[in-house]
């Protein structure tokens, strides 16, 4: 097929200083951001987004979750939007470029539209989904997931950070970033979902390919586990009167890395551990740790989210363990027509491209519930990712920004 003259006009230097400008907001002294969902930070950067929108002529709205969408009109504006977008929360020692690069990619793909003077029947609309992360209030991607109606929204806006701030006590600060936008209800009908990301793996680099075409993604479990024990003093209590709950949640992560992260394939991180007291002479007693199980066949993943109770059981000593789920997701796969307007885009503009299963979660998994969903991967340095040292190169980062500003011309007109 024919190349529209929107991919022409993807401007690689000024896609690449959007980024510098959006990182420092949140800036880390190691080079990366913490700008996570409802933040100080995260509403200076929606000021800013909203700001180059409106420099650009775009309308911006806010739905009842914060979500933040970028309108650029179709000749027909009453059809169903072409949704396109990702996050600019950040873990709290996040990179310059997830989340924040198909948010950014999108801007500059509906630019490179109008540089080129192309109109297209549907609307095309760029978003911000709240809260992909889920490092400060868990389980993340609240935005997608209210959108596409697959939590409600008293449930998300209750769920509370560590220091007890919850979502709705702090979703006003996130409406007061964009006070000209205009408010919508939460969800409405989308014709087709891209959404443009750093692959946070090492597979493209490896291959030198510039362009994943994403199938799908891998199912996840998150889960919580608490060990319940007592406090006793460090000097004076004999081992055999303990219930030293620190102990034997070590004893269960030790557990449930040998039977559960069994090998490569097999994703199992426990990347959170709250200790009460937390004090050096008190025999700890409580433990919350959190786990992140990942696998691509749903039922291998079922299964092993079935074995996590009777391991941490198994572990015990002297405490008593209570294990729950927080959230839970199987593996999808994308929409057939969109993958393959993706890889023909690619294809069409030369662009080394090959297909690729997601690791990382993404809003795109909730959007594929209510609409045909792709996404386009490009390659990071090293894979690093969840690290302030992610990096991507401009070059990577304008390829797959043309990608994206095809895909979006024949999914808009198509
Ligand atoms: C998203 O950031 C994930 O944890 O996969
Ligand atoms: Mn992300
Ligand atoms: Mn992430």
């Amino acid at each position: 097929m024919s190349v529209s003259d929107a991919p022409a006009a993807v401007d690689e230097a000024r896609l690449w200083r959007r980024h510098m400008s959006l990182a420092e907001i949140g800036a880390t002294a190691k080079g990366g951001v913490d700008r996570q969902a409802l933040s100080e930070e995260e509403a200076r950067a929606r000021a800013l987004l909203a700001e180059w929108a409106s420099e650009l002529g775009y309308a911006v709205s806010v739905d009842g979750i914060s979500n933040l969408f970028i309108r650029r009109e179709g000749t027909d504006p009453a059809l169903a939007p072409v949704l396109t977008g990702s996050h600019i929360d950040s873990q709290p020692t996040g990179g310059k470029f997830d989340g924040a690069y198909g948010v950014l990619a999108g801007i500059e793909a509906l630019q490179a539209l109008d540089e080129a003077g192309i109109e297209t029947a549907r609307p095309i609309e760029t978003v911000a989904w709240l809260n992909e992360e889920g490092s400060r209030f868990a389980p993340g991607m609240m935005g997608s997931e209210a959108f596409a109606g697959l939590r409600p929204f008293d449930e998300i806006a209750a769920v509370a950070d560590r220091g007890g701030t919850s979502v709705a006590d702090d979703l006003p600060r996130a409406f007061a970033a964009t006070p000209g936008a205009e408010r919508r209800g939460i969800g409405f009908p989308v014709a087709a979902f891209v959404e443009a990301h750093i692959e946070q793996g090492p597979a493209l680099e490896r291959a030198g390919i510039p362009i994943g075409v994403v199938t799908g993604i891998q199912g996840v479990r998150r889960m919580r586990v608490r060990v319940t024990g007592e406090e006793a003093h460090a000097g004076t209590t004999p081992k055999s009167a303990r219930r030293d709950a620190l102990w034997e949640a070590a004893r269960m992560v030790d557990a449930l890395q040998r039977r559960i992260h069994r090998d490569d394939e097999h994703r199992f991180t426990v990347g959170m551990m709250e200790i009460r007291p937390n004090v050096p002479s008190v025999v700890a007693a409580e433990v919350l740790f959190s786990i992140d199980i990942r696998h691509p066949d749903s039922d291998t993943l079922a299964r092993l989210e079935a074995e996590v109770d009777g391991i941490c059981r198994n572990s015990l000593v002297a405490c008593d363990v209570e294990t729950w789920t927080i959230a839970q997701a199987p593996s999808i796969w994308f929409d057939d027509g969109v993958v393959d307007t993706i890889e023909s885009a690619a294809v069409d503009l030369e662009l080394g491209n090959m297909r690729l299963f997601s690791g990382a979660g993404h809003d795109a998994r909730q959007l594929s519930f209510v609409c045909p969903t792709g996404m386009i991967f490009v390659p990071c340095e090293k894979g690093i990712s969840h690290n302030e040292a992610e990096n991507a190169s401009p070059a990577d980062l304008a390829d797959g920004a043309r990608v994206l500003a095809e895909t979006l011309v024949r999914l808009a007109n198509g």
